[in-house]
């Protein structure tokens, strides 16, 4: 249905055809109003420039005490989006708090830590790498050597990375992602949604029992000695929230990183020749996806802590807004007239926001860059002749207009 420039658009729970309703926000304005699931009015903000000065402003607030709906009983019970508003944790922290809580992180998760990774990361992608060949032959879709990369590689490495990091035991991994999925999916009924958040916090609550018994170097190490030496630096609830958050942020993003590169590199055979022919790094595959198909897409929720205007849109206090990452990053006002078209040679004048900006800036960039960087070089090296086995347009969406992907990635390793 064609959107009426009068009536909210309706975002849709199945993530179905992100960037053509992209571009009909976009052209609606910089800021759309729009209905979530549950019938929650929210408002998008949609182009470049406009989200990059949101995300800094000073009247725009993360924490849910600012959001009107919530405070006065308008939210449903089990609300799907709910565990973004309400977890308690540095994403929906402000000033002091969120400085306290993102502080906290960023002593263990310094440059010189994640750089010190590198080997590990290259070694776990090799290994990945070695076993996806035996998953195409043994498991196969229906032929032999066609596999699906995103459960078997796209997902493994940034799984395996940010559990080893937090300290959560290879036995305790196994469900993380299943109940990841279904806190952020947008589709999760309010029953399951409620079930899931609390398996996950019984799964994090033996993590903590472990690590209490049997410290390590790992965050969640750092983070209870941080509190047994001073109980004001983080309450239980918080510990919970950050390490909730660091396992859905640290690997639900990458996997779609990983998973749209290789998409986009597939279906631009001419873009991965330039790599090849050395004319752009993979880096530049990796910056390029981000701005292109960039793996979050409406990230919830910001709060205007007075009546704000974006663009003709007036924003009253307290409305939940959305920061568009997918749409910012085809807006041509800020990329040009070819927006729309994966470049690996572009060099734009601007910054995608891929990873947000200001305050609450992706605090796992770093990271986040050297496994695609690395699994992308690594997978492309050894499967030269890799394809998809399902053309892009065919292949099911993640159900959720938070995440940017498909569900699954079946590819063909050789012809
Ligand atoms: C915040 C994107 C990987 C941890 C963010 C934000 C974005 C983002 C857009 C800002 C959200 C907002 O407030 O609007 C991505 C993308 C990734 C990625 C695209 C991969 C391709 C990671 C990884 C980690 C991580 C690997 C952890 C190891 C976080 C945390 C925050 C955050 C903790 C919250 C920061 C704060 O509120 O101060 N990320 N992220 N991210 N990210 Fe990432």
């Amino acid at each position: 249905m064609p959107d009426r420039s009068d009536t909210p658009h309706r975002l849709d729970p199945t993530g179905a055809d992100q960037h053509a309703a992209n571009e009909r926000l976009r052209a609606r304005g910089p800021a759309v109003p729009v209905v979530l699931p549950g019938e929650v009015a929210a408002v998008a903000v949609t182009r470049h420039e406009e989200l990059k000065a949101f995300l800094a402003h000073p009247d725009v607030a993360k924490n849910a005490r600012h959001f009107t709906a919530l405070r006065e009983g308008g939210i449903p019970a089990g609300w799907p989006l709910a565990t973004f508003a309400t977890v308690e944790g540095m994403t929906t922290a402000d000033g002091d708090d969120h400085r306290r809580l993102r502080g906290l992180v960023t002593q263990v998760f310094t440059p010189r830590r994640i750089e010190g990774l590198r080997p590990r990361v290259e070694e776990l992608t090799s290994r990945l790498l070695h076993a996806l060949g035996e998953a195409a032959q043994g498991r196969g879709m229906g032929s032999s050597e066609v596999v699906d990369l995103r459960e078997h590689f796209a997902l493994p490495l940034p799984m395996a990375v940010i559990c080893e990091l937090l300290g959560v035991d290879p036995d305790l991994q196994g469900g993380l992602h299943r109940l990841s999925s279904l806190i952020v999916s947008t589709t999760t009924t309010p029953e399951r949604a409620l079930a899931a958040n609390r398996e996950m916090a019984d799964v994090l609550g033996l993590v903590l029992d472990r690590r209490r018994a049997a410290p390590g170097d790992d965050l969640t190490s750092a983070l209870l000695a941080a509190q047994a030496e001073d109980g004001d630096r983080l309450t239980d609830r918080e510990l919970v929230g950050t390490l909730l958050l660091m396992v859905i942020a640290g690997h639900e993003t990458t996997l779609n990183l990983i998973t749209n590169a290789v998409r986009a590199l597939c279906t631009h055979p001419e873009q991965l020749a330039l790599v090849r022919a050395g004319k752009a790094g993979w880096g530049d595959v990796v910056e390029e996806t981000l701005r292109y198909d960039s793996p979050v897409s409406f990230f919830p929720f910001r709060y205007p802590t007075r009546d704000l205007e974006v663009g003709d849109t007036a924003i009253p206090r307290g409305t939940p807004v959305l920061a568009s990452y997918t749409a910012a990053g085809r807006d041509e006002r800020a990329y040009g007239p070819d927006a729309a078209r994966f470049d690996v040679t572009r060099r734009p004048a601007v910054r995608h926001l891929s990873f947000g900006h200001g305050p609450h800036y992706c605090l796992g960039a770093q990271l986040a860059r050297l496994e695609a960087t690395t699994a992308l070089e690594a997978l492309f090296d050894r499967y030269p002749d890799l394809t998809l086995a399902v053309p892009d347009h065919d292949l099911p969406r993640h159900p959720s207009f938070v995440g940017n992907s498909t569900e699954i990635l079946p590819v063909r390793l050789h012809p």
